[in-house]
């Protein structure tokens, strides 16, 4: 291991400058304008991995490909582990809010700003670059590896599930490894004890046929934007708590020793409150700002659409409203089930004279670790190691599809350990990851492989 942390030291340079290669390339998964620069950073991606010392293949599905690398030169007796990551990125816009472009990262005082910097493409790269000290710099690695990068993450997943089913045989492993979230504070590493999964549907309201005059038909005719945000009210109670029936029939209620620990973390509430820029902090009653966070499900309206919105006035009676509606899901919730939930109750609040449709857009289950066992002390022993702290275990509000299923069709846990910080921009303007966690990070992650091959085998 020695050998593998030199060649990280004085391979510091290059690997930074190759970094900025990888977010350079606008590997934007939602918009088929960028196609071929996404399927360009599978083909990077490969690139470096094949550099890395890995056997590498891009392998085309339905939508973007998926990178695939394998070293299997530990042996039998030495355990596997199936690294995961995403090489596909959010879009950038608004771009006017960036400070320098997205896609031209640039350092300011520590920090590199690009899109992807921190989601996901710098910690994906920092994996790679870990594998790459181990089989240049010592020649070996402790574990074998599986690489399993996709493209369409940020797109909700919709092909990785068939392909993991697909590649059961030849994904086995012992542990799954992710560095796809973030650290608690800067300094703080941090062990993910759970994600939370995601419902994301939109609903459609329809009156007349087309636009009217508001003048000559309001008053006589439905008007969906009015009875869109009728029905929207009627999703909360006024304790913040989500009103659709049966909504948390299998919401877990966490042990006591787990809301224990999340109230022992150095949580600035009025620093967050600051970051974001709201007057006050607001959620669902009986449950903390961490709590609402990590282990409370939620609903939410992520855009509304309807009417006119240009300069001035017109006065018109819409024929249509549209709301894109969000759930975050937590243990043991269904996203299927949820979002049927979700269409028989705006069945029943629906008002005279409204047609409704809902679709459902994507969804995945929401995830939750047993952090007890040598994993997590492995894991514990090498972030110590690495930024002279100890970890602490904290919730995630956001969500991985995959990481369920991982799970589920391997039989394996999943050990999700992140790099960014708070307050990195991740799906926003001006995205950034420290230089520091990214060195540090990658000397983190060359310690992990090595502590994990003992501690799973
Ligand atoms: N890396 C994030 C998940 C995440 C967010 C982890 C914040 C830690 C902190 C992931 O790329 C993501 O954005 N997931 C989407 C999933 C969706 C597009 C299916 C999310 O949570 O909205
Ligand atoms: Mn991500
Ligand atoms: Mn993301």
């Amino acid at each position: 291991m020695p050998d593998a942390l030199e060649y990280a030291r004085s391979h510091a340079d290059r690997f930074r400058d190759e970094l900025f290669d990888f977010l350079r390339i606008p590997s934007v998964s939602a918009k088929s304008e960028h196609n071929d620069d996404t399927a360009e950073a599978a083909r990077w991606l490969a690139g470096q991995m094949s550099a890395a010392g890995l056997e590498s293949e891009v392998l085309a599905t339905p939508g973007h490909p998926v990178v695939l690398g394998e070293w299997r030169g530990a042996g039998d007796d030495a355990p596997t582990i199936l690294i995961y990551g995403h090489y596909d990125v959010q879009p950038a816009e608004p771009l006017d809010l960036w400070a320098s472009p997205p896609f031209e990262p640039t350092i300011r005082e520590g920090r590199i700003y690009a899109r992807g910097s921190a989601d996901d493409k710098g910690q994906l790269h920092m994996h790679v670059k870990a594998l790459e000290c181990w089989l240049s710099g010592a020649g070996t690695l402790p574990v074998n590896v599986i690489v399993v990068a996709e493209g369409e993450e940020e797109v909700g997943s919709p092909n990785l599930l068939p392909f993991v089913e697909q590649m059961r045989e030849r994904l086995a492993c012992d542990a799954v490894v992710i560095s796809d979230s973030a650290m608690f504070d800067e300094g703080l590493p941090s062990l993910l004890f759970s994600l939370r999964g995601l419902a994301y549907l939109e609903v459609h309201a329809r009156a007349a046929s087309g636009d009217l005059h508001s003048g000559a038909y309001g008053g006589a005719v439905g008007n969906p934007a009015m009875a869109l945000a009728r029905m929207l009210a009627t999703l909360h109670d006024e304790h913040g708590h989500v009103a659709i029936p049966g909504f948390y029939d299998h919401v877990l209620e966490w042990d006591e020793a787990t809301r224990a620990s999340i109230r022992a973390l150095p949580f600035d509430e009025a620093k967050f409150r600051d970051t974001v820029g709201a007057p006050a902090l607001v959620g669902e009653s009986g449950y903390s700002t961490l709590e609402r966070l990590w282990i409370r499900p939620t609903c939410e309206v992520n855009g509304l659409l309807s009417g006119y919105t240009g300069e001035g006035a017109k006065t018109v009676l819409p024929a249509e409203a549209m709301a894109k509606v969000s759930f975050r899901l937590v243990p043991d919730q269904d996203p299927r089930r949820v979002a049927r939930l979700l269409e028989a109750h705006l069945r029943e609040v629906r008002p005279e004279g409204i047609e409704i449709e809902v679709v459902e857009l994507h969804g995945g289950n929401p995830w939750r670790a047993d952090p007890s066992g040598p994993m997590f002390e492995a894991a514990g022993r090498a972030l110590e190691n690495a930024f002279g702290a100890a970890p602490v275990l904290v919730g995630e509000g956001g969500s991985i599809p995959i990481v369920g299923d991982f799970e589920r069709v391997l039989e394996v846990p999943a050990l999700l350990v992140g790099f960014a910080l708070p307050g990195c921009n991740m799906h926003a303007p001006n995205e950034w990851f420290t230089v520091d966690n990214y060195d540090r990070g990658i000397g983190a992650l060359i310690r992990l492989y090595e502590e994990l091959a003992t501690s799973l085998r």
